[in-house]
């Protein structure tokens, strides 16, 4: 939540940091602010609403600093506002400070300045982080170049939660402080010039260079230098890491938004997800994994954790691995697992699945987990994330930057990756005869996948039909069975969350135990039907629906009589593992043409960020 962005150069900064917060937009959007040192002391300028509000004030031309820091806020303490709009200054408007997360213990911090004679002036937490660091600043008695450094790790002790800081001190207008906790933050190395953000895509076009910040590490940037200190202001070295993602990934290109260019990238990240871990007549590989078969044997349960979309697919991968490997395995929502003592120990596999690798739950119930004495497997897309950083394994999917707040090729990616790990471990433990059947087959799909998904979005003009219909419904049903219904679940969370409908997902079996209450007439009622051992059953509960006046919309690789459905979509067959990976698609594309005969802004949702880096 919240994009940072800042830079350190020769050039003019606010062109540069205006950029990076319209690419980083899709982590916050309700106020933005930048500050830069100017020849006369720091200047700050913020504007309630989206990142255009600021470039379009007339006085930000006239900023010519090259150092500066930039924010585009989604708020957490205080509602969107210019006061409550990032940077903050202190009281002497000596500090500046961009801030990314939460400080837990802000009343006391409060409190303590206030006692000081500190005036505030914003409701945010953020506001007592320039005045703390001023506080320890007037507290030191050496003038030396360390100054600085020093007042910003005395405040950064006294913070009690997340944070990800920049911060530029008018009395050092050649540096610029940033440090992390629990909250993203990057730094790109340019030539003679540094850049610095919340997320990588940001800064793409300008260098593939980065230095990735772990927990309080803090670094002083010039423009042709960054020196790294840890928590006890020790020098420490820092390694270059190459971001092979190319800019232009995280363009939109010819595509009207991020959402549909990143639907129609699912063919290409799968291929890529797959690489070579496949092959026909050998073992699935994973080089990053060496779980043994007594490892495997001895585990008492496998747990996906992870939230939203990323949640979704644990519940396919529970499917597949109880089903190919016999090893229970639970499904659990972060914010929930964190807080319910769950029951594991170091027999117990904890698998963390994340498209940023910055969820602040998810990161807290992987560190939870560790503690258990659980070995812990990470799956995301960002290399270097937080989450892979803490865990003991990561496995990366390969689907590109996704920028739309709505999940599409990272979910269809993880689902991928997660059959291969199902598959990997199915092989390390050497079950039955049959079972290798099973999963050579199984490999064989997921080979010829990518051309399945090509033709699957060729749904998309039906599709766009059948959102003409619903687009002003108020109330729409997903329902499905076994691993449709994990589709269901996903597809309803797609479209109540770009086009505002409400909607709700159910076991097509629940339905005459209280949901079927409201169904009325013309009510939506869309299924999912993927599943030869099952598809009876679904069709006769939707048969019931359309007693009760639902129009309805199937979604299915079987044969069934088309003629009682409003519309039935025809996917291609494939395994009931992996059926997800297609049978989502035009759910995708449905969310996606609803939202936009809605005429709503489907790439940033109102009230929502891309990834949720506060609890
Ligand atoms: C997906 O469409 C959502 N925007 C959201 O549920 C997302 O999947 C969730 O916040 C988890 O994010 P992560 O994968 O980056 O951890």
């Amino acid at each position: 939540m919240c994009g940072i962005v800042g830079y350190i150069g020769n050039k003019k900064a606010s062109p540069i940091l205006i950029n990076g917060l319209l690419k980083l937009e899709y982590r916050g959007y309700d106020s933005a602010g930048i500050s830069t040192i100017e020849k006369t002391g720091l200047s700050t300028m913020k504007d309630k609403g989206r990142v255009k509000n600021l470039y379009n004030l007339p006085e930000i031309d006239n900023l010519e600093g090259t150092i500066g820091i930039a924010h585009t806020r989604w708020a957490t303490h205080g509602k969107p506002s210019k006061e409550n709009a990032h940077p903050h200054m202190d009281n002497t408007k000596t500090f500046s400070v961009v801030h990314n997360g939460i400080v837990e213990n802000f009343n006391e911090l409060k409190k303590l300045l206030c006692d000081n004679g500190y005036t505030f002036y914003s409701q945010t937490d953020t506001e007592i982080i320039p005045n703390l660091i001023d506080y320890y600043y007037k507290k030191e008695t050496d003038n030396d170049d360390l100054k600085f450094l020093r007042a910003v790790k005395n405040a950064c002790n006294s913070l009690k939660g997340s944070f990800a800081l920049e911060i530029i001190c008018k009395d050092y207008p050649d540096n610029m402080i940033v440090v992390r906790k629990d909250s993203p933050l990057v730094i790109g190395k340019g030539n003679g010039e540094n850049y610095i953000s919340s997320d990588i895509p940001a800064m793409l076009s300008y260098t593939k260079e980065f230095y990735l910040l772990n927990d309080l590490e803090y670094v002083v940037l010039s423009k042709d230098d960054a020196k790294f200190y840890n928590n006890n202001l020790e020098p420490i070295n820092k390694e270059i890491k190459l971001i092979d993602w190319n800019a232009s990934s995280a363009e939109k290109g010819e595509f009207e938004d991020y959402m549909l260019k990143e639907i129609y990238e699912q063919p290409k990240a799968i291929r890529e997800t797959i690489g070579s871990r496949i092959n026909k007549n050998s073992k699935c590989e994973f080089e990053e994994l060496n779980f043994t078969k007594d490892y495997l044997q001895g585990l008492n349960k496998i747990y996906f954790v992870a939230c939203g979309t990323a949640m979704h697919v644990g519940l396919a991968g529970k499917d597949m691995i109880e089903k190919l490997c016999k090893i229970p395995t639970e499904v659990d929502i972060a914010s929930e697992f964190r807080y319910r003592d769950p029951l594991i120990d170091e027999k117990t596999l904890c698998i963390f699945i994340s498209q940023s690798g910055e969820t602040a739950d998810t990161l807290a119930a992987l560190k939870l987990s560790k503690e258990c004495g659980a070995k812990t497997l990470a799956i995301t897309n960002v290399i270097g994330s937080s989450i892979t950083r803490e865990a003991d394994y990561s496995i990366y999917t390969h689907a590109g930057p996704e920028i739309a707040v709505a999940s599409t090729k990272a979910y269809t990616s993880q689902v991928v990756l997660v059959a291969m790990l199902a598959i990997y471990f199915a092989e390390t433990l050497e079950l039955s005869a049959e079972k290798t059947t099973l999963l050579n087959s199984l490999k064989e799909e997921l080979l010829v996948l990518p051309k399945k998904v090509q033709k699957t979005l060729e749904t998309s003009t039906e599709i766009k039909n059948f959102a003409k219909r619903i687009y002003k419904e108020k109330d729409i049903f997903f329902l499905g069975r076994g691993i449709d219904e994990t589709v269901a679940k996903e597809a309803s969370l797609k479209l109540k969350e770009i086009s505002y409908i409400h909607s709700d997902s159910y076991p097509a079996g629940e339905l005459k135990h209280g949901p079927i209450a409201l169904i009325e007439n013309d009510v939506t009622v869309i299924s999912i039907m993927t599943d030869h051992k099952l598809v009876k059953k679904t069709v006769s509960n939707i048969q019931e629906v359309i007693s009760r006046g639902a129009k309805t919309l199937i979604v299915t690789n079987q044969q069934i009589d088309t003629d009682m459905f409003d519309m039935v979509i025809r996917i291609p067959e494939t395994s009931t593992f992996i059926s997800p990976i297609l049978s989502i698609i035009p759910l995708q594309l449905l969310a996606y043409f609803t939202s936009k005969e809605k005429g709503l802004d489907v790439d940033k949702p109102r009230n929502l960020a891309k990834s949720v880096t506060v609890e």
